[in-house]
């Protein structure tokens, strides 16, 4: 008999049965799951977002527990770490178990968290940081909550995807912050869509264009590094700009409702209201699109962050036999909706816990990243740009080392053609 065989049985179904019987889920990983096991949660990243997706991944499942946090700055991570423990929601009180000694600071600060014994991570720091911090997630084991968008340039796209397809080889679960893909009005409508519903789609126009955004004063003791995270949606490097940083959510569902990442992009973009100062870094203020599909698909994109200005954040189908917000043709009731923000961690914690099926969605937020850094890369070189050359680019324009004492000089805004 060969090692880990039984009669006619592997170790593997033999283990598998036996759990059955227990009432424990096996994952391919080898980790058991009863439905009253705790699974322990930690947070990366303890800003307002990830305090808000670790929050809402307490209140989205039962028999979690937070129990470490880590996050560059203290500051960040003991206002976030008083915020939850302070929260009186029943469904957040009681699971909040974070110790000092499960609480990590610094640039190793996600090393650190993930040597502990958590099964989950929630990484909510800045997309500058995030193929590392993944990568490391799933080389340690770990399930991932991750935010969007995945990366700022192609180099952190391909790490990302790496990672990604790793976490399917050791079927650790994977929900990234595209929570839109976890918003009922959204589901069914694309569902139908996908069915067919106003027939064969031709085009799509998808828009973000909102007010302008914060914008952090500098404390004197702050460093240029430590300027440039803590106001992070100024610099490119750090958000890769905001139709990356913002925009993902609506590229991702043009993505979603055609099945298919662009083929290439002609864009141009500028800055009208960001006038030329420090405090607003290098980014561009906004992004006009024009993305050509597989099969001459056209979708019209613009990102932009005005003062003063008509706004709107929508995506809206055009097909053969008519149009959809991509939102609009829910069947459920109303009260069927649950938020987004909490669906997208109970959507994470069943499929862990084998009660639905596997879930992996990071190749598909890497894709709805790239198809946002392929238009910023034209429209800052006022070139068409493929998705083939997107993929295979060297750009990386993340710094290799941190360093507080070192000068982190801002770039040029970037001149198409220049
Ligand atoms: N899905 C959504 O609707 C949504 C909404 C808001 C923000 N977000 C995303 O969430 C992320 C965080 O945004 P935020 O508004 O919470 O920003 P934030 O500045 O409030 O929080 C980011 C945190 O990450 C920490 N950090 C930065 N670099 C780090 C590193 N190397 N190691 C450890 N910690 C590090 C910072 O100190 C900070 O506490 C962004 O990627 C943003 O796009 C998503």
């Amino acid at each position: 008999m060969s090692e880990g065989k039984t009669e006619g049985m592997t170790r593997r179904d033999f283990t598998k049965l036996s759990a059955a019987a227990a009432g424990l889920t096996i994952l391919s990983s080898g980790r058991a799951y009863a439905a009253n096991n705790k699974l322990r949660v930690g947070l990366l990243g303890c800003g307002s977002r990830g305090s808000g997706a670790a929050t809402q991944h307490l209140i989205g499942n039962d028999n979690v527990e937070l129990v470490a946090m880590a996050d560059l700055f203290p500051d960040r991570l003991n206002a976030s770490r008083q915020k939850i423990a302070e929260n009186k929601d029943e469904r957040v009180a009681g699971k909040f178990k974070v110790t000092d000694k499960m609480c990590f600071t610094g640039w190793d600060a996600y090393k650190k968290i993930l040597e502990t014994d958590i099964d989950v991570i929630i990484e909510g720091t800045l997309p500058y940081s995030r193929p590392k911090h993944v990568e490391a997630a799933v080389e340690a084991g770990k399930h991932v909550f991750t935010e969007k968008p995945a990366a700022v340039d192609p180099t952190g796209i391909r790490q990302f995807i790496a990672a990604a397809e790793k976490a399917t080889e050791k079927k650790l679960c994977f929900v990234a912050g595209t929570q839109r893909r976890h918003q009922l009005n959204y589901v069914e409508t694309i569902k139908k869509l996908h069915d067919g519903a106003i027939g064969d789609i031709r085009m799509m126009r998808v828009y973000w264009c909102g007010g302008l955004p914060f914008v952090h004063d500098r404390a004197p003791n702050w460093s240029e590094l430590e300027y440039r995270i803590r106001n992070w949606y100024a610099y490119c490097w750090v958000c890769g700009d905001n139709i990356v940083e913002q925009h993902v959510h609506n590229l991702d569902v043009a993505n979603w409702v055609l099945k298919a990442h662009p083929v290439s992009v002609f864009a141009s973009g500028g800055r009208a209201w960001k006038p030329m100062e420090a405090k607003y870094g290098d980014m561009y203020d906004q992004f006009s699109c024009d993305y050509e599909y597989p099969n001459g698909v056209r979708v019209f994109s613009m990102s932009r962050h005005w003062g003063k200005a008509d706004g709107g954040v929508f995506e809206v189908a055009y097909g053969s036999k008519g149009e959809s917000k991509c939102m609009d043709m829910m069947d459920s009731p109303q009260e069927k909706m649950v938020d987004p923000y909490v669906q997208e961690h109970t959507d994470l914690g069943n499929a862990i816990r084998g009660v639905t099926p596997y879930i992996n969605e990071g190749v598909q937020v890497a894709e709805s990243t790239m198809t946002a850094i392929m238009a910023r890369m034209s429209a800052y070189t006022g070139k068409v740009v493929t998705w083939e050359d997107a993929m295979k680019s060297d750009l990386s324009i993340v710094p290799q080392e941190f360093d507080f004492t070192k000068p982190y000089p801002v770039a040029p805004i970037p001149v198409p053609g220049m």
